[in-house]
């Protein structure tokens, strides 16, 4: 039987698999990115956050770590609510790769799309397109109000890692003008990654992605201020995004193991959504080779099977109610 998503069986499998997952070695921090190297490696902690509000967590959840590539969820979404999620399917699209983040090869083979605003090309492109508000850095305003409307919470730029990724990123840059060479690109090319980069910069806390995805998971109302981020029929949208690359090419394996749609980052966060139910979030800095971090999945898979969090799964007390009342 499925258990019951309270705080307290909430608590119990956080706790669980925090236990469980602690001890866990292998993996190594992101060091291509010199900040992230060295961010202590023995960092843990997991969050829940619950559609009624209900904050659970254990271990670091009050770190802030950087963002990273969990970050091009809310920018996604931002995009959508501007411009509408089929608009943002026709500019960008949706479609896995298979390969990793930072792809150069991904974009050469879609030849009339970035692809998905979850992979670093696809993201750059998102980036280009977020409409400006107030009157002063409009678009990176609008990205980090977004953000924090979506968290509940006041976040900045960590401006160290900041610098560290803005003198490393020639990778980035690359992605940014091939992608004004087919023409996938919105705006001026070193002006929208400059964007990526400061929203990859992001210091957030374990709560506070807790939180961030279950506002994706109560349909764009943020369950602990009530505010209403964005519209409801974005969270399938963004939910089926984060399913098909979350993970980039282990993301099949993932989906097959948990059947949790999730976001990783190179900082070691990865958030994950239960739609009407709950948002997750863990964090532990050291990565497998794909860029994502060893414990935090472990801990997110832990969790999942413990509270039948698989959206996959056949709702089987509605299947034998349904059989039994044919009978
Ligand atoms: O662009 C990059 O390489 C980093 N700022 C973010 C990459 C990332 O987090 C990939 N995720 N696992």
């Amino acid at each position: 039987m499925t258990p019951k998503i309270d705080r307290q069986h909430v608590a119990q499998a956080l706790r669980g698999a925090y236990d469980r997952v602690k001890n866990t070695t292998g993996g190594k921090n992101a060091d291509y990115i010199p900040y992230l190297a060295n961010v202590p490696s023995t960092l843990f902690g997991i969050a829940a956050c619950l559609t009624d509000g209900t904050v659970v967590a254990v271990g670091d959840t009050e770190y802030r770590f950087g963002i990273e590539s969990v970050s091009k969820v809310p920018t996604a979404l931002l995009a959508m609510q501007q411009y509408g999620a089929q608009e943002v399917l026709d500019r960008i699209g949706a479609d896995a790769t298979g390969l990793p983040f930072n792809s150069i090869i991904a974009i050469l083979l879609e030849n009339d799309h970035p692809s998905t605003p979850l992979v670093n090309a696809g993201a750059i492109s998102a980036c280009s397109l977020i409409k400006p508000v107030g009157d002063r850095d409009g678009k990176w305003q609008s990205i980090l109000r977004f953000v924090e409307a979506l968290c509940g919470a006041q976040v900045g730029v960590i401006d160290e890692l900041y610098r560290s990724e803005s003198e490393t990123n020639f990778n980035n840059r690359s992605i940014a003008w091939l992608l004004k060479n087919y023409n996938r690109i919105y705006d001026d090319p070193d002006l929208s990654l400059d964007l990526y980069t400061r929203q990859c910069s992001i210091g957030i806390t374990a709560k506070e992605l807790a939180t961030l995805a279950a506002t994706i998971a109560a349909g764009g109302r943020n369950p602990v201020t009530g505010e209403e981020v964005f519209r409801a029929e974005l969270t399938p949208k963004i939910t089926a995004m984060m399913a098909t690359v979350g993970f980039y090419e282990h993301t099949g394996d993932w989906l097959f193991t948990t059947g949790l749609p999730a976001k990783t980052g190179v900082g070691g966060g990865i958030m994950g959504v239960v739609p009407g139910v709950m948002g997750v979030a863990a964090f532990a800095p050291p990565l497998d080779s794909a860029g994502n971090s060893v414990k935090a999945q472990r801990a997110l898979a832990d969790i999942a099977a413990q509270l039948g969090l698989n959206l996959f799964d056949a709702p089987r007390a509605a299947v034998r109610e349904a059989q039994a009342a044919k009978a």
